[in-house]
């Protein structure tokens, strides 16, 4: 299993390239099953989770073609998807299992084919992640459910139809499996407290170009005329905020300067304005933020996550990673995921001094200098947290489980050298 070698104490400079965002490519693969035509899709990730998938679908007879492209003077790639010879409709536990996001085969499956077996995805490290408002929305639109031998088995003998649905919890893979079935079935369908993140803004884009009939982008509320047939299209996979948001604190933690290039900071508007209430400069560009953090004297500040527009969950760990050098105490509450504090062990052998209260609260008291240790997370956020608590430690830090990281981080050590970082990939055969 690969690690990553980080030598402490480089302050960061220069520009970094914000990529496509996995959590909106994932949804808009599996909408290319809605339609026989050729979706083609731009700005997509190089990331494991996008291989996982692409392998998922590809075993279900989508034809999956890829293209290096040019996107604003970046080599970014450019995938053309076409679902007209699908010959299965499982997805089997070995995919699911290594992603839980497969489960975004439901909707558009269902809605085009009547059928879809999908291995029912277990807990992971974060919570037990649920799909109950998924299979319950889908119920309501016709669907027959039952699990059986770990796997759902759903079936739309006579199509799925609209449906007023009300979700318990404003669920992103919720909203976009339900938006996806809804575009094909008959009828209306209504989805009250609906997700609101900018990644679903992304999909109704591309499943409207497509002939897809979604009003109510950007609000909870969101109405789906359904038709008959949809058709290809062409989309620019929005960029990540998410990753933005993580460099941001590179920035932060080392008391250096970053251009986060392609970063929409609309998207991005509670976190920076917690980084700058921890006293780093913040400038908004029309399609860059320059995170300043050089001579900045960073001071404690509290987080309560919450769902799109407030502060994300996925942001959690490593803003929490730049509150250990903080300068004074922060409180970080935890409301969407019920075990996301896996970091806070790793980061107090690396010296931070951090209390967790409960399942939802962590209190943070900074302290004047990390120290490098081996350390590992069971998480994508969380071991992104303990690179930046890396690079802002004295001496040699070794982050195992490396696979985390190249889950939702392209380019990771290319990125961060880049910008003058002293970190090295070992491989290692297990
Ligand atoms: C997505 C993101 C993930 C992020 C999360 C919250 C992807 C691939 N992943 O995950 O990185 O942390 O949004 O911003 O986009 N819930 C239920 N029943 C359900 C579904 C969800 O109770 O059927 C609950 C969950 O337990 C959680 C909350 O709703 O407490 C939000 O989950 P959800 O938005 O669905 O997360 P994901 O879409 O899986």
């Amino acid at each position: 299993m690969d690690k990553i070698k980080i030598i402490g104490g480089n302050q960061l400079n220069g520009k970094i390239y914000i990529s496509g965002a996995k959590n909106a490519a994932l949804p808009l693969i599996c909408s290319s099953l809605l339609t026989e035509d050729k979706v083609i899709l731009k700005n997509v990730p190089q990331l494991s989770d996008i291989t996982f998938l692409n392998s998922l679908l590809e075993n279900l007879g989508l034809k999956v073609i890829e293209e290096d492209t040019l996107l604003e003077s970046h080599t970014t790639k450019k995938y053309t998807y076409q679902a007209d010879d699908i010959k299965e409709l499982v997805a089997p536990y070995d995919f699911v299992r290594k992603m839980r996001a497969s489960y975004y085969v439901l909707g558009p499956l269902l809605s085009r084919f009547r059928h879809v077996e999908l291995s029912l995805p277990g807990g992971c490290a974060i919570g037990a992640r649920p799909i109950d408002i998924h299979l319950s929305s889908l119920e309501q639109m016709g669907a027959e459910i039952e699990i059986k031998n770990g796997y759902v088995i759903a079936n739309a003998r006579d199509g799925l139809h609209g449906a007023h649905v009300i979700f318990h919890k404003a669920s992103v893979g919720a909203t976009c499996n339900i938006l996806m079935a809804a575009t094909l079935a008959k009828g209306i369908t209504k989805i009250e407290n609906a997700a609101k993140e900018p990644e679903i803004a992304n999909l109704i884009d591309l499943l409207n170009s497509m002939g897809a009939r979604i009003e109510g982008k950007n609000t909870s509320i969101l109405t789906i005329e359904g038709v008959e047939k949809l058709h290809g299209a062409t989309s620019t996979v929005v960029a990540d905020r998410i990753e933005a948001g993580s460099y941001a604190i590179a920035a932060a933690i080392t008391h250096g300067k970053i251009e986060l290039i392609n970063a929409n900071a609309e998207h991005l508007q509670q976190p920076l304005r917690v980084l700058e209430r921890m006293g780093i400069e913040v400038i908004e560009k029309p399609h860059s933020i320059i995170i300043n953090g050089i001579d900045k004297h960073i001071i404690g500040e509290d987080i309560y996550t919450d769902y799109y527009p407030g502060f994300p969950t996925d942001l959690q760990a490593q803003f929490m990673a730049l509150m250990t050098i903080a300068d004074g105490a922060s409180l970080v509450t935890e409301s969407i995921w019920e075990n996301r504090f896996m970091h806070v062990p790793e980061l107090c052998r690396m010296g931070a001094n951090i209390n967790i209260h409960g399942h939802a609260s962590a209190i943070v008291r900074g302290v004047k200098k990390l120290s490098g240790a081996p350390v590992m997370a069971t998480d994508l956020r969380a071991s992104f947290a303990l690179v930046l608590a890396g690079l802002a430690a004295e001496g040699e830090t070794i982050v195992n489980r490396v696979y985390h990281l190249d889950r939702g981080y392209e380019k990771l050590e290319e990125k961060l050298k880049g910008v003058g970082a002293n970190i090295t990939r070992i491989k290692e055969t297990d």
